[in-house]
């Protein structure tokens, strides 16, 4: 079913649009020519040299894609040509030298590449994202990012033959992982029936929103496309509203009856999740078949947090190595502030990297993340998210 549509009146406001972005490119690339724009990149090895225990892998952009006024894809490849293998709904750990301090931010794979030649990463501007807005600013092709991954457990594992139904839940760049896997899903999948729920606040702001209407129109009868806009466009088909408990209530009220096989995506900001989640377990889905993505840090409320430093011991490859974690830190923080190589990549607790296991002591790590059940019963934590709440200590693997 295809509910938004391209619409052909629009088309001076798109070519405006394309136009102000054309400028600023073409401005960028006069000022590049000159040496002045956009600002040399660090390289990695003089910022962090001896913090990084994982080595990140150095991609080059090959085209920037400018999808809405504050949404920018770069397409990504390996300069010596090897493939970049990762599973729908996977993400990658972005490391950007900024003002001689590595950022990193996690961005999840856009949009399916069979052979995996290329990647895609989509970033939205946010207020005040010194990252995001770097990115957006200054993404050009030729340049070069660092990147770790892929990580992630929000995936899904294309398959020939596979009957799915999957209903995914999107809000804003929440679409990026969903895109991907609708993409692979519909490509691999000939069995398999999505519904994609996306909430944007205008028309404007909706990422791939010709992609979307594309696979819409190329499988009617197995994608149900349906936009939810907080400021209405006349010329569009889409629901009025924002994703909110109601919202998605009545939205998923219109579906076809559920069979209890149905596998629910979920990915957006914090309200939307919070929402989607409430609707599902009230709907009777169980947790099993809710899948969320979060692209925040979890965060412990002030009264869970220790309220003094606390010791603790860090056992990697048979050495021992004390440290003082203050309160606000992390163990992950503490240990490179001493100076500690450690493996970590995306520093929210979305990727695993930073395993231990705690063998004494007492941390606490704000939910959710990444850890199954299995991994908790034997006493895995997370270092990067992890605060110790008295004299602790952990073994690297
Ligand atoms: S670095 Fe990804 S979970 Fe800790």
């Amino acid at each position: 079913m295809l509910i938004g549509m391209i619409d052909f009146t629009q088309l001076p406001r798109l070519l405006r649009d394309r136009w102000t972005v054309s400028k600023r490119d073409l401005a960028m690339l006069a000022l590049t020519l000159q040496g002045k724009h956009p600002p040399p990149l660090i390289p990695l090895t003089q910022v962090a040299a001896g913090k990084l225990a994982v080595q990140p892998r150095s991609l080059r952009v090959q085209q920037v894609i400018r999808e809405t006024p504050d949404a920018v894809t770069m397409v990504l490849s390996d300069p010596a040509g090897l493939p970049i293998p990762c599973l729908p709904g996977q993400f990658f750990t972005v490391l950007v030298p900024l003002q001689g301090q590595i950022e990193r931010r996690a961005y999840s794979a856009s949009s399916y590449v069979a052979d995996g030649a290329t990647l895609t990463l989509t970033c939205k501007r946010i207020a005040g994202g010194r990252v995001s807005t770097h990115l957006w600013e200054y993404a050009h092709p030729g340049m070069m990012l660092q990147v770790l991954g892929p990580s992630g457990h929000f995936t899904v594992t294309p398959q020939p033959g596979a009957q799915r139904r999957l209903v995914l839940i999107g809000g804003g760049s929440g679409i990026t992982p969903l895109h991907h896997i609708l993409q692979a899903v519909l490509s691999v999948e000939k069995e398999s029936s999505i519904t994609l729920l996306y909430g944007n606040r205008s028309r404007a702001d909706i990422i791939f929103a010709d992609s979307l209407a594309m696979l819409a129109s190329q499988h009617p009868e197995r994608l149900m496309l349906r936009h939810v806009l907080a400021m209405p466009d006349e010329n569009f088909v889409a629901s009025s509203g924002i994703l909110d408990e109601s919202t998605i209530d009545r939205e998923l009220a219109t579906l076809p009856k559920e069979d209890g096989s149905e596998q629910y995506y979920v990915c957006g900001p914090q309200g939307l999740m919070e929402a989607a989640r409430a609707v599902l377990l009230r709907r009777g889905v169980t947790p099993l078949r809710i899948h969320e993505e979060r692209f925040a840090t979890p965060q412990l409320l002030s009264s869970e947090l220790p309220t003094a430093p606390q010791t603790v011991e860090v056992e990697q490859r048979g050495r021992v190595q004390t440290i003082q974690v203050e309160p606000q830190e992390t163990v992950l923080e503490a240990a490179l502030r001493e100076g500690m190589t450690l493996p970590f990549s995306c520093t929210m607790g979305g990727c695993g990297a930073c395993k231990a296991k705690l063998v004494s002591g007492e941390v606490v790590l704000p939910e959710p993340n990444c850890l199954t059940a299995e991994e908790r019963v034997a006493g895995q934590v997370l270092l990067c998210v992890a605060h110790p709440r008295r004299g602790s200590r952990v073994v690297l693997p």
